[in-house]
């Protein structure tokens, strides 16, 4: 298939689904052999021949959980057997935020599978790509991190605290590989309806409104949209654009006003200074 990817192989892992599925499709136009990995074999295993009909590309697909070392070192080693070392990552696979309360209120476990599976799950993937991406002297990094990559809001420490460390990596090793013909970027999707948070939506757990209402364009973001942003920065001709993060957010970071509760203040501690901002000390 012709196009500016044609000869080369994409990674995408979470690609069953949502931004990794439309960046799959949106890499397969471009001429990329496909090399597909999510969690649940016989989905992933259906993606691939679907995008495989669909684009008339080579497709195949691998189960794999992120969070797992071994799962990732036999993916990877079965996706290049069977099309080839890949010159192109995008690590799409991620969860929402279980668990929205305070850090000391959640479980530790649910902090630690937040960066399990973000920041190892793409760091491992990294780790394994870029070996062959040096030797072809061309490689192509896309980390998903997220508005809340850039911002914070509370009770999603762990989300949030995962999502800058994607910036972090990505800044790092942009630096390592700038030389070797790779570049690293990230984008930071706001709020993009994937069916799950469709799913979330239907359920009434999230307001559609609200947050397209906080978000300047005035509604959600589509996986596609996305995708083509990644698309863009996995072109050849985008050797010039490292170590950046792009928001895909219709404007939500640029939005002055925080537009969440932080809820109610707690009383000032007696005898001490609460910072001034609220009572003056006596003292
Ligand atoms: N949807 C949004 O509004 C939004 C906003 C900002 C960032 N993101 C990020 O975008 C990425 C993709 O999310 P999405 O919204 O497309 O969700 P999605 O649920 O539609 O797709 C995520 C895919 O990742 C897979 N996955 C989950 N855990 C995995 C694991 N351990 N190993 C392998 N695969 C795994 C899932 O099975 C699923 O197919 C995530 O990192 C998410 O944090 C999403």
């Amino acid at each position: 298939m012709a196009g500016t990817l044609a000869g080369r192989v994409a990674l995408v892992t979470g690609a069953a689904s949502g931004i990794g599925l439309a960046t799959a499709r949106a890499l397969g136009r471009m001429g990329a052999a496909l090399a597909l990995v999510d969690l649940d074999a016989d989905r992933i295993a259906a993606t691939a021949a679907q995008l495989r009909a669909e684009l008339a590309v080579d497709a195949v697909g691998e189960a794999c959980d992120v969070a797992d070392p071994e799962t990732c070192a036999s993916a990877h080693a079965a996706l290049e057997r069977a099309v080839g070392p890949p010159s192109v990552l995008v690590s799409c696979a991620g969860i929402n935020a279980q668990e929205i309360k305070p850090l000391h209120e959640q479980s530790f476990a649910h902090f630690e599978r937040m960066i399990a599976i973000h920041v190892h799950g793409s760091a491992r993937m990294a780790a394994l790509c870029v070996p062959a991406m040096r030797a072809q002297r061309f490689g192509r990094i896309v980390h998903i991190s997220s508005i809340l990559g850039l911002v914070a809001l509370p009770w999603r420490a762990g989300y949030t605290t995962a999502k800058h460390a994607l910036v972090g990596l990505t800044r790092a090793l942009a630096l390592e590989n700038a030389r070797y013909g790779i570049t690293v970027n990230a984008v930071a999707p706001g709020y993009i309806l994937t069916p799950v948070l469709e799913e979330r939506i239907r359920k009434g757990i999230l307001d559609y409104d609200r947050y397209a209402e906080r978000t300047p364009v005035g509604r959600w973001g589509r996986p596609e949209e996305v995708a083509r942003v990644i698309a863009f920065l996995c072109e050849p001709d985008s050797a010039f654009i490292t170590g950046a993060v792009w928001p895909v957010d219709g404007g939500w970071t640029m939005r002055g006003d925080p537009g969440d509760d932080l809820g109610p203040r707690p009383e000032p501690v007696r005898g001490r200074d609460d910072g001034g901002s609220r009572q003056q000390s006596s003292a």
